[in-house]
């Protein structure tokens, strides 16, 4: 079905358009990749630059064209879907979760008011409080983010607030350096949130790991203690829950024990998000949830998974959140 186009063109309608896009999907075999297909047809970015048309073209282009492109995209992109692709990440998609990111999409919807989303508000708390029930958390909250990076940047904010609830309005001057601790394992987004925090990477003491790639709690004791006898203040443990590298899982009922002892957060950072709620609902974790103040999740590391948002999740927001 073709339309009048702005300048009197024929142009396809928008149910058209969207058609011939499922079927370049489909045609493609974007999202069942043939096992002999290459993942990647890889070239060098001057060669690819040279073999896509990038620069935006002021006149627009025909359908057709549009198509070819799309194509072209298609055709120099990584596979993500195909049997040969291994991250460590995230791999393929789920048609579900595809279908969901087109609708959320298509009501081009902004989750800031429950005026503007008031599906999609009620959508998130949902999702949150089933993750919350999951982890056993009760009276908690939570927020999506993201990604991995900024839910650390979260948990560090909040327990920035409660070592120092006068941080919020007259800022670090004065006071003595904050102090972070993570396995020299944890991820460097660790590191970037101290930056940008104002905290400073110095302030960040990677604590020993064993052979597993676990964080030592022993080191973790002398680290707290040698930062106290500086006259420092330690505020943040940053455990994880399936390290990047190793997928390791520090020992997080130790941890917790520690930062109960010396009044420090315990932010996990939780890679392997399906293992790590496997174990938990099977309660081969058994760990104390009143010690452990937030858990967040980027949600990444399986067969299958969507690049998705992280959730980020607390024991004590609610608290937090009534001081403020
Ligand atoms: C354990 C861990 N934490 C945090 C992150 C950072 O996540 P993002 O890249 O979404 O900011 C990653 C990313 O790989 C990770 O493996």
């Amino acid at each position: 079905m073709e339309e009048q186009g702005r300048n009197g063109e024929k142009c396809v309608s928008r149910a058209t358009m969207l058609g011939r896009m499922v079927q370049l999907l489909c045609d493609t075999g974007v999202l069942e990749p043939s096992r002999n297909s290459p993942v990647v047809r890889f070239h060098h970015p001057d060669k690819l630059e040279a073999l896509l048309s990038l620069e935006p073209d002021a006149q627009g282009v025909h359908m057709n064209e549009l198509l070819r492109l799309c194509h072209d995209i298609v055709d120099y992109s990584v596979q993500t879907c195909h049997p040969h692709f291994k991250n460590q990440l995230y791999g393929g998609t789920d048609p579900y979760g595809l279908a969901a990111a087109w609708l959320a999409e298509a009501l081009n919807t902004n989750i800031h008011t429950y005026e503007v989303a008031p599906v999609f508000v009620l959508v998130e708390c949902a999702v949150l409080r089933h993750v919350l029930n999951i982890f056993g958390f009760q009276n908690g909250d939570g927020i999506f983010a993201p990604g991995g990076s900024v839910s650390n940047m979260y948990g560090m904010v909040l327990a920035r607030y409660r070592a120092i609830p006068d941080s919020k309005t007259k800022g670090l001057s004065g006071l003595p350096p904050l102090v972070v601790f993570t396995s020299e394992d944890g991820h460097y987004s660790v590191k970037k949130g101290a930056h940008w925090l104002g905290i400073g990477t110095d302030n960040v003491v990677p604590v020993k790991t064993d052979s597993h790639g676990r964080m030592m709690a022993s080191d973790l004791i002398c680290c707290i203690q040698q930062t106290i006898a500086e006259g420092k203040k330690p505020f943040f443990v940053s455990a994880t829950a399936g390290t990047t590298v190793l997928g390791a899982f520090d020992p997080l009922e130790q941890l917790a024990d520690i930062c109960h002892q010396y009044g420090l957060w315990l932010h996990v950072d939780q890679h392997v998000s399906r293992l790590f709620m496997l174990l938990s609902v099977t309660g081969m974790l058994g760990w104390n949830t009143d010690a452990v103040q937030e858990i967040l999740s980027p949600s990444q590391g399986s067969e299958q998974a969507r690049i998705s948002p992280s959730y980020f999740i607390t024991t004590k927001m609610l608290q937090v959140q009534q001081k403020m």
